[in-house]
């Protein structure tokens, strides 16, 4: 394996033209993300809120825990395949909608919040991050939740929000006082947290479904672009978390039924993709769309594998929401050129630091492995 395999991350096969696509697709999306960086709300204004600024909050509100992501600390590895049917063709021309294409994908179920050892919780948000290694270097991440709007618009909010949802040590919850002020403030996420509190939790990773919140843009062959969101709805019917669930001691429940249920049997999700339309909100992901928006499935993701954090598997991945194939492009939403800076802040600080084991050591192998 040459140093460029390595720094791209690419399999040992791969050839010289290849590697050097992957190269130039990571510069295009490092100059894409940096480009969209100045809309993002005067990120590059002297004195104005900087992807360093966010970072350093989160270790302000969580405390430092070395070695281990800023956000959605607690995580495990998994691992699968994404069989594609071939209707998403009509409407991007990324490789991974092409009809019959299977691709092998890395991935990480976790759980928000900046706490490596907190406890299992029910309302906690879930969340599940795809890589998806593509023909000619290219790649495809996403990072979902398992709520169907985000509570802030715009990063601004979200760096305010970090700070007034900080749990006051005398009571372990934030101060009501100040989270008044916030939600006086900002009106849509009193909206958008009404909502997240009003889904059903499920019974754990399994059954949950995982929206992309942001919008993106599909462009297809024939230069059609269609506003879209996506989701991965489980094949698992969705069943709500029950008391003695809630209730239980393990503090790795959730982690520990997921890796359960993946021994027993491979565990899958349909990738539906919402088609928006010109009146849908496409910046504002505190907004839901119509409910009555077309989606189509676009292919199955059948995870088999789960493994603890450890070098060189998902612990190592940046799953930047900006590294999109052809195919594939941001929408004008705030967060996604915010979300692409803030986790490469916590990826290169992380990775410089000493690593600590994961609390969540189950594993499990059905599969070709991590
Ligand atoms: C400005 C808004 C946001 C900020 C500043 C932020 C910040 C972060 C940070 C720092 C990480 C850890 C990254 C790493 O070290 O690899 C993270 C992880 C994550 N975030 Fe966000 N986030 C934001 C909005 C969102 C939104 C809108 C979503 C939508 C689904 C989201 C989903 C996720 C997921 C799924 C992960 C875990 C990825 C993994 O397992 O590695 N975030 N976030």
């Amino acid at each position: 394996m040459t140093l460029l395999h390595h720094l791209t991350g690419a399999p040992p096969g791969m050839t010289t033209r290849a590697l050097m696509l992957r190269l130039s697709t990571i510069g295009t999306v490092l100059a894409g993300a940096a480009g969209s960086l100045a809309y993002a709300g005067g990120w590059l204004s002297p004195g104005a809120l900087t992807p360093a600024l966010v970072i350093d909050r989160f270790e302000q509100v969580n405390g430092p825990h070395l070695g281990f992501r800023r956000n959605h600390a607690k995580g495990l590895c998994v691992a699968g395949s994404f069989a594609s049917n071939g209707t998403g063709a009509r409407l991007s021309k990324a490789s991974v909608f092409s009809a019959g294409r299977v691709t092998r994908v890395a991935g990480r179920v976790a759980l928000a919040g900046g706490q490596p050892y907190a406890a299992d919780a029910g309302t906690t948000v879930r969340s599940l991050a795809l890589r998806f290694p593509l023909p000619d270097g290219e790649e495809w991440r996403t990072g979902m939740n398992n709520i169907p709007v985000f509570p802030v618009r715009t990063p601004e909010a979200f760096y305010e929000q970090l700070l007034a949802a900080k749990p006051d040590p005398a009571t372990g919850k934030p101060d009501p006082e100040r989270m008044k002020a916030f939600f006086a403030a900002h009106p849509e996420s009193v909206k958008a947290t009404g909502l997240i509190k009003a889904r059903t939790i499920t019974s754990g990773f399994a059954d949950s479904t995982f929206w992309s919140l942001n919008a993106f843009r599909f462009t297809a062959a024939d230069g059609h672009v269609t506003p879209v969101r996506w989701a991965f709805v489980p094949e698992l019917q969705a069943t709500q978390e029950t008391a003695a669930q809630a209730s239980q001691t393990d503090k790795n429940y959730l982690f520990d039924d997921f890796v359960a249920q993946l021994q027993r049997e491979p565990l899958r999700w349909h990738l539906i993709v919402t088609l928006g339309q010109t009146s849908d909100a496409t910046a504002d992901a505190t907004l839901p769309w119509p409910a009555d928006r077309e989606r189509v499935d676009v292919g199955t993701l059948t995870l088999t594998d789960a493994a603890p954090e450890e070098a060189g598997n998902c612990r190592d991945i940046n799953f930047d929401p900006l590294v999109l194939p052809e195919g594939i492009a941001p929408s004008g939403d705030p967060l996604l050129s915010a979300r692409s800076a803030a986790y490469f802040r916590s990826s290169t600080r992380r990775a410089g630091e000493e690593k600590s084991a994961s609390a969540v050591p189950a594993t499990t192998t059905r599969g070709p492995g991590l």
